[in-house]
């Protein structure tokens, strides 16, 4: 049995704050040790007691900084790692002029691994442990990214994109062919070490109708896998997506009507939603996923995301990279803060952090396995440096509470805040721990 123990600060969240003074919704510990058996929490609690338990296991002393749940990341796409910063477009010339020619080269197995590895190395230098990602429509990008998330022992969601229409040839496949790939991925991925795949028709617009009762069957042939896809991101998208699906009463009911909302979706964007498609969210569970950075780097609108917590809908928090702008959740709950202050709604720092770990990880169906420092869940594990930079220690001098520390962290920090981060236990900075191969 491999044991470590970490000590620090520590800052784990039972559920979601409902404002900033609600302490009973975290535990948070000056002076805390964490312990961990072969990559699972084994217990926390203030140093001394911890440590009473397990006096002979080698300490990781990460004092003063923070320990908390690793980031997760609840949409984004492996294949735009050379796609971010692209400049001048609104979301149908961006995704034809930057992202469909990028994306064909992932038809090629060594680009796959290479961009693979790439991929996960900004994930874990950003502090993110596990999200869910879209693939190419090829099934090589598919393996590399599985392959490379079971070589680091990454809690992983993915999946092969559908795509049989609007897109050029080489990033298409047919009903027939995607399914089947999909059957394969499902088989050789699925629920094997942390992985899990993920249904991706990529949206209305490139899978005909043909495609979404293929994506219908998968869903219903496989509920345990999580299916994923883009909503109401952009106005020129959805009008396109209304003539392509005359008979749908609105953009959702594209996916309703096929069967495809159910509590393991993830709906990205779900910016410009007509009444009934709140209600219809509400009612099956689906997850829209707020995406700020890209929502505004594209142009595209708003989160509504009172509108929906009202309505009972839990939205997750993601980055959307390539349109979004940064590998880093901390970037993003910025982001996030500033689109609720142009609607006059708020998010407390302490609400910013939860929904990057515990309450992403709710969104998923994970939380029993990721999001919370718990004991049985997995090691995923960020250490957190809120004085990492000068400009971020200068404004740190005048910190006076937790609350303000973490909002130094959410609108100054990035991966340079990131001090460590621990996969499965395993430490992915510090030279002694590194799993062989990491390229950094
Ligand atoms: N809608 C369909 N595909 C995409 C994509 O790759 N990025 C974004 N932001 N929206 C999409
Ligand atoms: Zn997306």
């Amino acid at each position: 049995m491999t044991q470590k123990l970490l000590r620090g600060r520590l800052l784990t969240f039972h559920r979601a704050p409902q404002d900033g003074s609600d302490t009973q919704a975290y535990t948070y510990l000056e002076d805390a040790g964490l312990l961990i058996s072969d990559g699972i929490i084994q217990g926390s609690g203030p140093f001394d007691s911890i440590l009473a338990k397990a006096p002979d296991v080698p300490i990781t002393d990460h004092r003063p900084h923070l320990m908390m749940a690793g980031f997760i990341d609840t949409h984004i796409h492996f294949p735009q790692v050379q796609v971010i910063a692209s400049w001048g477009s609104q979301l149908l010339d961006w995704l034809n002029n930057y992202t469909f020619p990028e994306e064909t080269r992932f038809a090629c197995e060594d680009h796959s691994h290479r961009m693979a590895q790439a991929f996960f190395d900004q994930l874990v230098a950003h502090g993110t442990t596990s999200a869910a990602a879209y693939c190419s429509v090829h099934k090589t990008s598919a393996d590399a990214f599985f392959s490379e998330a079971t070589r680091r022992n990454m809690r992983m969601l993915g999946g092969k994109v559908l795509m049989d229409r609007n897109a050029p040839a080489d990033l298409l496949d047919t009903p027939q062919k995607g399914y089947d790939e999909t059957k394969a991925l499902i088989s050789e991925w699925h629920s094997k070490g942390r992985n899990g795949y993920v249904i991706t028709p990529r949206f209305g617009i490139t899978s005909s109708p043909e495609q979404m009762e293929t994506a219908m069957a998968l869903g219903a042939e496989h509920p345990d896998c999580h299916i994923q896809t883009h909503l109401s991101e952009n106005k020129d998208e959805i009008a396109f997506t209304r003539e392509l699906y005359p008979q749908a009463r609105d953009y959702l009911d594209v996916y309703q009507s096929y069967g495809l909302l159910r509590d393991n979706t993830l709906l990205g964007h779900a910016i410009h939603l007509e009444p009934r498609e709140v209600d219809a969210l509400a009612e099956t569970g689906a997850h829209p996923v707020f995406c700020p950075t890209s929502n505004l780097f594209l142009g595209s609108g708003l989160f509504d995301h009172r509108n929906l917590t009202a309505r009972g809908v839990q939205s997750g928090i993601a980055t959307d990279v390539g349109a979004g702008t940064s590998y880093s959740m901390l970037q993003t709950l910025k982001e996030g803060y500033k689109v609720l202050q142009l609607q006059g709604q708020s998010m407390h720092p302490l609400q910013a952090f939860d929904w990057a770990t515990r309450g992403n990880a709710n969104v998923l169906g994970l939380e029993d396995k990721i999001g919370t420092l718990a004991s049985g869940t997995e090691a995923d594990v960020v250490i957190l440096n809120s004085s990492a930079t000068s400009a971020m220690a200068l404004r740190m001098e005048r910190a006076e509470s937790l609350a303000e520390e973490l909002f130094v962290l959410q609108i100054m920090g990035d991966d340079r805040a990131v001090e460590e981060v621990y996969v499965s236990g395993v430490a992915q900075k510090a030279c002694q721990d590194r799993p062989a191969g990491v390229v950094r």
